[in-house]
């Protein structure tokens, strides 16, 4: 492969901000030097320029089955939306069927991703069905690079939540085998039972997923985890937490020492529960569903005082008719919707460049703390000697506004619609390939997706 020096840009890392050149050669960034005399058979002038080390979005669902149909993007069109918006990495999750092995859920989770994806990729690992046998599996899994383990508190319709004798057993587990358990805190008999009640009451509009997943169902699950995981004390990691109250626990068990991390997403930082009240509210139905304008507030600011340690999207988009197929009723809509693409721009823009956000700490957040916590830090999340050349080069300048018909997910709309964007990323490079250049696809270099290993 060919040599490629980048001058004049300035380096954006979690850590520290400088102006240097990168010279990179095969996969991985060779040097990196104030001012560099190097040969190289490419030159690029970035002056003016941020360099960002390639994003990571550390939580998707690629192709998956939500209530009776399967989330719009799959491993081509998903990560062609995230090459756009500079993620290099997905972090997505396998999917575990009733007795199924947690080893044959990774391999065909695995085969699904080969050979279409467009960036890297890895997996959490879903355990939605326990027993003895499959806790056995769990070194085995952290082997084979997949450190981190999903367990669900809510879904009990769907068979895939874990009762909390369950919960301990796993915990210890992956303990042991040095891993780290996610979760998915809401407590599912809560929402089952308000659910139930909403329904006999031919209540069915979206404002009633909002009520039927109260914070409090969040609130109890956060609470209930965190003091099971004393006995235990298992690195543990909160998915898309959306309540002022639940991250707030969160911080004080951080506080007395618990290895506990917390991710949130774009969603939860920009929408209010009024959404569900808008015509075609339903469209907007994610769990946990969006909160009140306080939640937002604190979210932000446990952002930017350290509080959150990652911001995933949770991509799980549908087309409008998936959104549609069930008229509306809040329990027979599929819950998720779109994010990869936008969460760079989001948060740049919303959170940056609106004062709410430190620059680097964006990059920790969206870079190095999902490499650190996912063992994938240093060769993804940072732009250093030896890491992947896995590169966003933005140029801070210009505005534009997000339009779906501009995006690339195969759901064809976008929540975030509308929502004005600052500056813009003009090349993306993945393992010393351009993914994109000055705004252009580079076609001969799509498909080169590689599952990467986790190390503990
Ligand atoms: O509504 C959501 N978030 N759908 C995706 C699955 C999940 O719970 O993360
Ligand atoms: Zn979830
Ligand atoms: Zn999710």
């Amino acid at each position: 492969m060919q040599k490629i020096l980048i001058q004049n840009g300035e380096i954006i890392n979690a850590q520290k901000r400088f102006k240097a050149d990168i010279l990179i050669k095969d996969e991985k960034i060779e040097r990196i030097e104030y001012k560099m005399e190097a040969e190289a058979d490419t030159v690029i002038n970035a002056s003016g320029k941020l360099i960002f080390p390639g994003f990571i979005d550390a939580h998707t669902h690629m192709g998956i089955p939500v209530r009776g149909t399967e989330s719009a993007d799959d491993f081509d069109s998903g990560t062609i939306a995230a090459l756009h918006g500079g993620v290099t990495t997905v972090m997505d999750f396998t999917v575990q069927e009733k007795g199924e092995s947690l080893v044959s859920g990774l391999e065909r989770r695995k085969k699904k991703a080969a050979g279409k994806a467009h960036v890297d990729y890895t997996f959490h690992c879903n355990v939605t069905d326990l027993n003895d046998k499959r806790l056995l599996e769990i070194p085995e899994i952290i082997r084979q690079g997949v450190i981190s383990f999903k367990a669900f508190l809510a879904y009990k319709e769907a068979g895939m939540q874990l009762d909390d004798r369950q919960i301990l057993e796993l915990l210890r587990s992956v303990r042991d085998a040095g891993g780290t358990v996610m979760f998915h805190a809401e407590n599912g008999d809560l929402v089952e039972f308000l659910t139930d009640t909403y329904l006999k009451y031919q209540k069915t509009t979206a404002k009633y997923h909002g009520l039927s997943r109260p914070a409090e169902a969040e609130i109890e699950a956060v609470t209930r985890v965190l003091t099971l995981n004393r006995f235990v004390e298992c690195p543990i990691y909160f998915v898309h937490l959306s309540t002022t109250e639940a991250a707030q626990l969160t911080f004080m068990a951080k506080e007395n020492g618990q290895p506990v991390f917390l991710e949130t997403c774009p969603q939860y930082l920009l929408f209010e529960e009024a959404v569900y009240e808008q015509e075609n509210g339903h469209r907007f139905i994610a769990s946990p569903p969006f909160r009140k304008q306080n939640d937002l507030a604190y979210l932000w600011m446990a952002l930017n005082q350290g509080v959150m340690d990652v911001v995933g999207t949770d991509h799980c988009p549908f087309t409008i008719a998936q959104k549609d197929a069930a008229g509306g009723a809040f329990h027979l809509t599929p819950n998720g919707l779109d994010g990869v693409e936008t969460l760079f721009p989001l948060l740049y823009s919303e959170g940056v460049k609106k004062g709410r956000l430190p620059l680097r700490k964006m990059v920790s957040l969206i870079a190095e703390e999902p490499a650190r916590l996912f063992g994938l830090f240093p060769q993804k999340g940072i732009v250093m000697q030896g890491s992947d050349a896995d590169l966003v080069i933005f140029n801070p300048e210009g505005e534009s506004t997000i339009r779906a018909k501009e995006l690339h997910s195969a759901a064809g709309w976008s929540v975030y619609e509308g929502i004005q964007i600052n500056g813009e990323i003009e090349s993306v490079m993945l393992r010393g390939n351009w993914l994109l250049k000055d705004g252009e696809l580079q076609e001969e270099n799509l498909n080169k997706g590689q599952f990467i290993k986790a190390l503990i």
